[in-house]
């Protein structure tokens, strides 16, 4: 990072404060406006942080006018067409691809960690049957922190490397048991002789009376749907992980707070949001009055999967994630089927309608994977589960790269206080002694 000139504020044309500007490898330059408070007394306000760049970071980059997406400088095309997800794991963790060696003990690592602590399926028996699986998952994955804690030191390498390790492994065992306790159906353990993805396949589908035989072509659609969702830099669970982790606390918990954020509907949420939104329209001939409604101001309605805060032209992992989704559909013999007829439509209108082109709101890449993944058989309840599997290996190193940033701080931001000025309390409130 280089500092490569100054900016100067001024106030009724007079300077009041220069500010450096700073520039990273790619990307736009950045005002530090660290010293403007001590200089001016006055805070920046940016609701939604939509002009700030919150940390200093080398993970991933995102151009959205440009619709590119880099982990750790490899092109997002490239990675979900040559890698798998736990080989874009190590990546992100690490920094760089694995060599032979390396890949083989990362993936003996993950596959040893995979099982959870037998006291942990006790937590689940607490929550009622049709509870939400965002809802256990915030439960069950806050609760590894109590069994990783005494013995966890966050300054030391090692440990932050195997609380890495554990997450990354267990995160789907626990993903797979929110859906069996869903169904009344007894937990299926991890096997180590599967790979990552054939075994989490294996613990959704798989009952103790019947094996279940993973299609090579939906792991790879799986595998996709990981590596498109593990990471997307400064992203609202991504910042909510940072800025817990922050404070010191325990990562297994600040995880958990990246889990909760993920939950909302405008974040991970929207893949379940869509395939809600396609069995509320129900039929082609209903897809205009839907438009109709997202572009009403007065309505409320959006159409779910639509937009992108950052992507403003396309969203390359919706472009991966089409390609996918028509593979999955033509594997298993789906294109006519209502619903994904229904979808293909959908995207067809929307992408010819002004309102969609003059506010660039394309697909986004939940549109699609909200599709495969109903097409792969699993409960739309279920989908943001599987966004925060993929997720969870960026936020932990997100929150590595925080925790061993020499300049790493608390988070607090300022505010703009708009509420009462000072006031005593009226004498009805006065107590006598
Ligand atoms: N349907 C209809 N109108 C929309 C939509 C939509 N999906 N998205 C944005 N707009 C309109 C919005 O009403 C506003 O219009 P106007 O300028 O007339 O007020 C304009 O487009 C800009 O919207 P915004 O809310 O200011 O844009 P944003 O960048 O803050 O929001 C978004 C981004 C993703 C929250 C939003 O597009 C949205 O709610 N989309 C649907 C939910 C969704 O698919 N979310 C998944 C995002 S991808 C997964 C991830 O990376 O987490």
């Amino acid at each position: 990072m280089t500092k490569l000139r100054s900016v100067t504020l001024n106030d009724k044309a007079q300077p009041i404060c220069e500010l450096p500007v700073l520039s990273g490898t790619l990307g736009p330059d950045v005002v530090d406006v660290q010293a403007l408070y001590t200089q001016t007394g006055m805070f920046t306000f940016d609701p939604g942080f939509t002009s700030t760049a919150s940390c200093r970071s080398a993970i991933t980059y995102i151009d959205g006018e440009a619709g590119i997406l880099l982990y750790r400088g490899y092109p997002i095309e490239q990675l979900a067409e040559q890698s798998t997800f736990l080989e874009v794991c190590y990546l992100l963790l690490h920094g760089e691809l694995p060599n032979s060696d390396e890949m083989e003990h990362f993936d003996h690592n993950i596959t040893m960690h995979t099982m959870v602590h037998d006291q942990l399926s006790a937590f689940f028996k607490g929550f009622r049957r049709d509870a939400h699986p965002m809802a256990i998952m915030v439960g069950v994955v806050g609760a590894l922190s109590s069994f990783y804690h005494d013995a966890l030191d966050i300054r030391s390498k090692e440990d932050r490397e195997m609380c890495a390790i554990r997450l990354i492994a267990k995160v789907p065992t626990i993903v797979a048991m929110c859906h069996k306790y869903s169904i009344g159906l007894p937990f299926i353990y991890p096997q180590n002789k599967l790979r990552y993805v054939q075994n989490f396949m294996r613990m959704m589908h798989s009952t103790p009376c019947d094996e279940y035989e993973p299609n090579p072509v939906l792991v790879r659609a799986l595998d996709r749907i990981l590596i498109l969702h593990a990471d997307h830099e400064q992203n609202a669970s991504t910042s909510t992980v940072r800025l817990a982790g922050s404070s010191g606390a325990n990562p297994f918990a600040c995880v958990t707070a990246g889990i909760a954020c993920l939950w909302g509907a405008a974040h991970g949420g929207a893949n379940e949001a869509v395939l809600y939104m396609l069995e509320e329209i129900g039929d082609v001939s209903n897809i205009s009055k839907y438009i109709n409604k997202a572009k009403d101001k007065d309505d409320p309605f959006r159409l779910m999967g639509f937009g992108h805060r950052v992507y403003k032209n396309h969203d390359p992992r919706a472009k991966l994630m089409r390609e996918t989704c028509h593979e999955v559909l033509t594997e298993l013999g789906l294109h006519e089927d209502k619903l994904f007829k229904l979808a293909l439509e959908l995207e067809r209108i929307a992408l010819e309608d002004e309102y969609f082109i003059e506010k660039k709101l394309y697909p986004n890449v939940d549109f699609y994977s909200g599709i495969v993944l109903h097409a792969l058989g699993i409960p739309s309840k279920m989908f943001t589960a599987v966004f925060a599997m993929g997720r969870t290996v960026g936020w932990i190193s997100h929150w590595d790269e925080m925790i061993s940033d020499p300049e790493q701080k608390i988070g607090r931001p300022r505010q703009l206080y708009t509420g009462a000025s000072r006031r005593d309390l009226p004498p009805e409130h006065i107590k006598s002694v």
